[in-house]
């Protein structure tokens, strides 16, 4: 893909990954993704902001030459995932007289992932400004978006803030702005994916960045994954709702069933909570895409664990997804678990629930069926259904 310029001096030279379908072995990509990287020619310096996953390198090599790039002063690494900064080695070949600009915590890890020499660094501290000429960049510190490294470069006169992971999204295409692709509602569902599989675990320290964001008041947003942003009220104002502790009437129910019986109990539960005016979004784990339960679980009061019991415990698809709850840690309020047994249901129960220590959430009492549910099992349902409700009454008024 062609460079595209973003402001006066300032342009993306990235790779666009069309149809790269899974990120980590762990994140789904429907719409492929890109890795941004960014050059931005000062009167006296020129600095190039991130780099690109080193199989797609060619393209971001071919774009400096169409360039005719005869110098980089600086490469700004914001985060030494390999996506963003796998590139600098060779980018320090060509550029032999180039300084990886980052903060110690980065570099450090730069040195352990890249084996990049100590003396390539100029390390940099939050707030502190490094001039260009007439273009001046400032760092700061951004923990945990998405590792503890993380950091924000700002091209303080342009007022565009280059964010790396954060407020990206995992989408490719043709179009350099959010704004001038027709398809906004993709970019906003892809912005969310993103949002729930890479950045939901960090809603705490989300709070202090966007508010940093809010007293910049930078006109672009330029994340290294996706679209660049022009509209940065919507996807801030996105993401304020998303960490906020604000939950809607909204139950996830992930489940397994082996012999319909687990199934029975879902739609059951499924059908008892829609008719009490709950939005309910039942997902079969063995064929479900994991990342739109995530989705739904950045804003879900509430979440409902379906499994039948399998030898000593859950089904292993449901303590694989549990895992990943734990470990995404959503603003969930309320939690319960169902399932058939032919043996052993109490063990279930156990399993999930230490499965899912790291969820704040109030448990409900679980309903364990023996066999296909009976009448009396039905009855149980719908007394369920009645407290989750009540309860998701609670946590959204
Ligand atoms: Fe896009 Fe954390 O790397």
């Amino acid at each position: 893909m062609a460079v595209k310029k973003i402001k006066d001096g300032i342009y993306w030279v990235g790779a666009i990954d069309w149809d790269r379908v899974i990120f980590d072995e762990l994140v789904t990509l429907p719409e492929g993704t890109s890795y941004n990287s960014y050059i931005v020619f000062g009167s006296e310096k020129t600095a190039l902001i991130d780099t690109v996953e080193p199989y797609k390198g060619e393209e971001l090599l071919r774009n400096l030459k169409e360039f005719k790039v005869e110098k980089i002063d600086y490469i700004i690494s914001n985060h030494a995932e390999q996506d963003h900064s796998g590139m600098i080695p060779e980018i320090l070949k060509l550029y032999p007289e180039a300084k990886v600009v980052t903060n110690r915590k980065c570099k450090d890890m730069l040195i352990d992932f890249l084996n990049l020499s100590e003396d390539v660094f100029l390390v940099v501290e939050d707030k502190e400004v490094l001039s260009l000429g007439n273009k001046t960049l400032q760092f700061f510190m951004a923990p945990w978006v998405h590792w503890p490294e993380t950091m924000f470069t700002y091209a303080v006169e342009d007022k565009v803030l280059f964010t790396c992971d954060f407020l990206g999204s995992h989408i490719a295409t043709s179009e350099l702005f959010d704004t001038s692709n027709g398809n906004r509602a993709k970019i906003y569902l892809e912005t969310k994916r993103y949002y729930s599989e890479i950045m939901m675990p960090f809603r705490n320290f989300i709070k202090k960045h966007l508010a940093l964001i809010d007293e910049l008041k930078p006109d672009i947003l330029a994340p290294s994954h996706g679209v660049v942003i022009k509209d940065t009220e919507s996807v801030l104002n996105a993401y304020k709702k998303w960490i906020s502790d604000k939950v809607d009437p909204l139950i996830v129910i992930p489940f397994v069933s082996m012999h319909e019986s687990t199934r029975c109990m879902v739609e059951f539960l499924t059908s008892e909570l829609c008719a009490r005016g709950v939005t309910v979004r039942p997902y079969n784990l063995i064929t479900a895409d994991v990342g739109n339960i995530a989705m739904d679980l950045v804003d879900a009061a509430g979440i409902v664990f379906a499994s039948p019991t399998v030898l000593a415990g859950a089904h292993p698809a449901v303590i694989s997804f549990a895992y990943l709850v734990n470990a995404l840690k959503p603003k969930t309020k309320l939690a319960t678990i169902i399932g058939s047994y032919g043996w052993g249901g109490l063990v279930t129960v156990k399993h999930i629930k230490e499965t899912l220590k790291n969820l704040k959430v109030e448990w409900i009492e679980p309903v364990m069926v023996k066999g296909f549910p009976k009448d009396s099992d039905f009855e149980k349902l719908k007394e369920l259904a009645d407290k989750i409700v009540e309860k998701t009454k609670e946590y959204t008024e």
